[in-house]
Order: C-alpha cells, then structure tokens, then sequence
C-alpha cells in the first residue's frame, strides 16, 4: 500500500485579475514507503502548491489524497493537524523557523504538540541538532545564524518527532555550493534510516539520491524516472 496517493488532483486559485490557475491540473502520483522523490519544475509549476497538500497544509479543489489508504480530504483541521505532527516532518521553502528563538527552542516546538515521549527532550534535540551539525549551536538565536545554518535548524525541527515521511521545499534553495552538497548528504542519510522524502528542488544535486524523479510542468507531470 503507498503511503502517500494523489488520485486526479486539481488546486485552483481564484486571483482576481487572472481569472483562474490551475496549479495542479488531475494529478496522480503514488509514493512507497522509503521512497525519495524529487520533483523538479520550473518556477510557477506547482512545485510548492503539490508538496502542501501532501503535507496536510492545503487541501485539494478535486480529487483525493490518501495516506495508508484512508481518504484524507474529509479530515478535520484538527485531525490534520494531528496527523501531520505524528507523521510529516515539513521543510518550508522560507524555513518557517521562530526568528528570535534559539535554534533549541525551533526543535521543542513539535515535540511540545506531540504526543511522542522521549526519556529527554533535550537528549532527543541535541542528538538531533548533532545530525545536522548543529549540536554547538543550540543556544544561538536563529536571527543570528546563516542561511546554511537555519536550513539545517529547519531539518532538525522536522526530524525531531521521528516522522516517517519529509517534504522539503527548495532546502537547497539559498545556499552555495558547499552548503549545497552537505544538505544534499544529510537527506540522503535521512533516507537510509527508511524515511519517506519528497523534494521539491532546482537542484540536480539530489538526482543521484533520487529513487524516482518527476519533472512538472503548468500542474501536471511531464517526465518521470525512477533510479535502481
Ligand atoms: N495562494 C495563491 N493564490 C493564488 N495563486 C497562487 C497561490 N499559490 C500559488 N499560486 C499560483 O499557482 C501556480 C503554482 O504555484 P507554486 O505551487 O507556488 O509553484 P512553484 O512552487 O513551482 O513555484 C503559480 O501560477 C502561482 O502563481
Ligand atoms: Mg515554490
């Protein structure tokens, strides 16, 4: 069973003065446990608009999304909510991160909403600010930090509840080329320990990670291969 299905999705917006988008347009696409999609588009694709609704963040304007098979369009707000702090661990495309907290604060932040006990949630966050290489740093306030910095304060905080599926926008977005291949390592390690990764990128750096990669274009898939 996938973990993740869109069956004919459609997201349309209403701007005003252009009438209707269609920012994805009937979309399907079905997504194994322990997969690692890229998706790659130019801007305006629908590139952030797919990975939203995947994370519960949006809802469709037509078709389903099923996660283990249940029909999740039908969900409460709440039910959402639920379900994305057990399941989901997001990476937003402007990290989405408490500038003015410290970079320990930003991890608390999931574990304080779930349900998961760990023996310490400090344990549980410096071990994994030490993933991403931030252990030293948990004290510092995000404002403060780099760009490189705060990409991996915002893997951090979506790994930190140990969900089983990661969707990140753009994470390389921001970075140089160093940086770059770094992040690209550290969602590859994230998939060796059986996590479910979609990636939204530019970047043809995750290519060589990818089991599958998608091109999409005006809302609808134009090119797909997978990798052995
Ligand atoms: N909240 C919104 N309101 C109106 N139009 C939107 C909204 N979000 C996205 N769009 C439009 O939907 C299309 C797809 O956008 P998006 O999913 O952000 O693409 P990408 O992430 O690939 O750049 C674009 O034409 C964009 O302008
Ligand atoms: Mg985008």
């Amino acid at each position: 069973m996938s973990i993740l299905e869109l069956k004919k999705v459609s997201k349309i917006y209403h701007p005003k003065e252009e009438g209707e988008i269609r920012a994805l347009d009937e979309f399907d696409l079905s997504l194994d446990e322990g997969e690692f999609l890229v998706v790659r588009g130019v801007s305006g694709s629908g590139k952030s608009t797919l990975l939203h609704i995947l994370g519960l963040l949006d809802s469709p304007t037509s078709g389903s999304m099923l996660m283990d098979g249940a029909e999740t369009t039908s969900w409460s707000d709440a039910k959402k909510a639920r379900i994305r702090n057990e399941m989901i661990g997001i990476v937003l495309q402007d990290f989405g991160l408490i500038e003015y907290r410290s970079a320990y604060d930003n991890c608390m932040v999931p574990l304080y909403f779930s349900n998961k006990k760990y023996k310490s949630d400090k344990e549980r966050i410096l071990e994994i600010l030490e993933t991403v290489g931030m252990k030293s740093q948990y004290k510092r306030i995000v404002s403060k930090l780099s760009g490189g910095q705060k990409q991996r304060v915002a893997i951090a905080r979506a790994l930190c509840n140990d969900p089983r599926i990661i969707l990140a926008d753009e994470p390389t977005g921001q970075l140089d080329s160093k940086n770059k291949e770094e992040i690209c390592g550290l969602f590859h390690d994230i998939q060796t320990k059986g996590k479910t990764i979609v990636v939204v990128t530019h970047d043809e750096e995750f290519e060589k990670y990818a089991t599958r990669v998608i091109h999409i274009s005006d809302g609808r898939i134009t090119e797909e291969y997978r990798h052995p």
